[in-house]
């Protein structure tokens, strides 16, 4: 099924399907903040991997660095990504399997084949992030983590601009969410585990792109201000972290180890195979062994043209 895009989501997914994370590297201040997220990240999922085999879906995985950071923990991964660009630098491992698309369509994956699903920085970066976190509700199996981390609406910085009468603008991306909304999301179908902000030495990004600071100490930094503040304004820091269990048990056995079935027809289909045994499509793989799914989809395709 396909969707009539407006012209904005038209030409942001046009800049999406380009996207190369080293066309704006994050200067030590973001790198720092950024490693503290990808830390409660690790172990969120190493609590996880302690009770059950992980098989996860990375929705806008980029160059893979979740697949390589949680690589000790996981059982099986797909990544879904726009950018072949981003998808080329993907390191390949057994049961790993890449896609280039997007979260607005994943026809390719079964219902309930996933439990674990990680958004990180990604539900602002689609063009119709509803349709995307419904995807996710599909695929995602009852007793499935799912973690949802990115920039925060409620930071600081912008409620102060906001005080002052400044707009503030959430420059290249799609949607601006909030820590309180995101829990709310989840709340319905969801037990959460851990939420929290982190990330409030604001004017330190812009510093350290002058004066290159070592990450180390301002990890460390980061981490003093992010215990004060977590008393002081638990909402108020620059990203949101959010872990959550969805309500139910763990099917068994689950989809999990052939998660893929064929677009066309839904029967089940082998990843990597040349035509669907049931219905004759034939995928088509990129360099790198991805499968292409941009042609299946009129609005993704148009895009490109
Ligand atoms: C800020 S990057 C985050 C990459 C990765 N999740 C990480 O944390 O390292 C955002 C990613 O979302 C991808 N993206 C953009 N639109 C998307 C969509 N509609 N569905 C899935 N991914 C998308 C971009 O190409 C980009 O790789
Ligand atoms: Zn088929």
């Amino acid at each position: 099924m396909t969707q009539k895009l407006t012209a904005a989501q038209k030409e942001y997914l046009r800049s999406q399907l380009q996207y190369d994370h080293n066309d704006d590297p994050p200067p030590p201040n973001t790198l720092a903040v950024h490693q503290i997220q990808h830390e409660l990240i690790y172990s969120t999922v190493q609590n996880y991997a302690a009770q059950t085999d992980v098989h996860m879906l990375d929705v806008g995985c980029g160059w893979g660095d979740f697949s390589n950071k949680l690589d000790p923990l996981l059982k099986s991964y797909v990544g879904i990504e726009p950018s072949p660009v981003e998808l080329g630098r993907f390191t390949k491992r057994p049961n790993r399997y890449t896609v280039r698309g997007v979260g607005e369509y994943m026809d390719f994956l079964k219902d309930q084949s996933r439990n674990f699903i990680l958004l990180n920085s990604v539900l602002d970066h689609c063009f119709d992030w509803k349709r995307a976190f419904a995807n996710c509700l599909r695929v995602l199996a009852p007793g499935g983590l799912m973690i949802i981390s990115m920039e925060n609406s409620q930071k600081l910085i912008v409620r102060l601009k906001h005080l002052l009468g400044r707009p503030h603008v959430h420059i290249g991306h799609m949607e601006f969410f909030g820590y309180d909304d995101t829990r709310k999301m989840l709340e319905p179908e969801f037990k959460v585990l851990e939420s929290r902000t982190i990330g409030f030495l604001y004017g330190m990004h812009a510093v350290t792109k002058k004066v290159p600071l070592p990450v180390g100490p301002l990890r460390l930094v980061n981490r003093m201000a992010n215990g004060f503040f977590r008393v002081a304004s638990p909402a108020g820091g620059h990203i949101f972290f959010i872990s959550a269990v969805r309500a139910g048990k763990l099917p068994v056995p689950g989809n999990f180890a052939a998660p893929f079935r064929c677009p066309k027809c839904m029967a089940d289909m082998t990843f990597g195979i040349p035509a669907c045994p049931a219905c004759g499509f034939k995928p088509s793989y990129g360099a790198n062994g991805y499968f292409d799914s941009v042609p299946l989809n009129a609005d993704v395709k148009a895009a490109l043209a």
